[in-house]
């Protein structure tokens, strides 16, 4: 069975990126759909490839009870070919991303909160020059994105919810 692809890309990879991915882990757990899955995050600069979590991403894991194994990695063209879907946070991502990926690669490419139920559509506003607060924000935007993405995939690839 082919899996659905699904790649989240920020900027560092320390912070958005890595905690929607490891919330998107959980739900497709909890919906026991992971199988259906291959999914992996990334940011669109190098500066912190191969390290773990900001900290503050990592507290806030924590805090929600949410898995959270993770090493920075840069987002590549080669990536393109391999994910379905591409999720970007903000306009700056979206930009970043698009300079990377190939042309004429069958992916589809959303902001975030695109699957939003509140602000749909606005960006997932980058916490790392903030302070813990941000990273709860950040987390519970995160949190409604990636329910309405779920639903969004269980509609599209005619999946079921248990
Ligand atoms: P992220 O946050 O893109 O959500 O991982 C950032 C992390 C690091 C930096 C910028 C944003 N930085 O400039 O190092």
């Amino acid at each position: 069975m082919e899996k659905i692809g699904v790649m989240f890309v920020c900027l560092g990879n320390i912070c958005r990126s890595p905690l929607a991915e490891a919330l998107f882990d959980s739900k497709l757990d909890e919906h026991n759909l992971a199988s259906y899955f291959e999914v992996e995050s990334s940011g669109t600069a190098s500066y912190h490839i191969g390290e773990v979590p900001d900290e503050r991403t990592i507290a806030v894991a924590k805090k929600h009870n949410v898995p959270l194994n993770h090493r920075a990695q840069q987002l590549k063209k080669h990536h393109f070919n391999q994910f379905d879907y591409v999720i970007v946070m903000d306009e700056s991502n979206r930009s970043n991303a698009l300079d990377i990926a190939p042309k004429n690669t069958d992916y589809e490419l959303f902001m975030m909160r695109y699957f939003d139920s509140v602000d749909k559509g606005s960006a997932v506003i980058d916490p790392w020059f903030g302070d813990i607060d941000g990273f709860e924000e950040c987390f519970q935007t995160l949190d409604r994105s990636c329910d309405g993405f779920i639903h969004f995939l269980v509609e599209k690839h005619n999946l079921s919810l248990s």
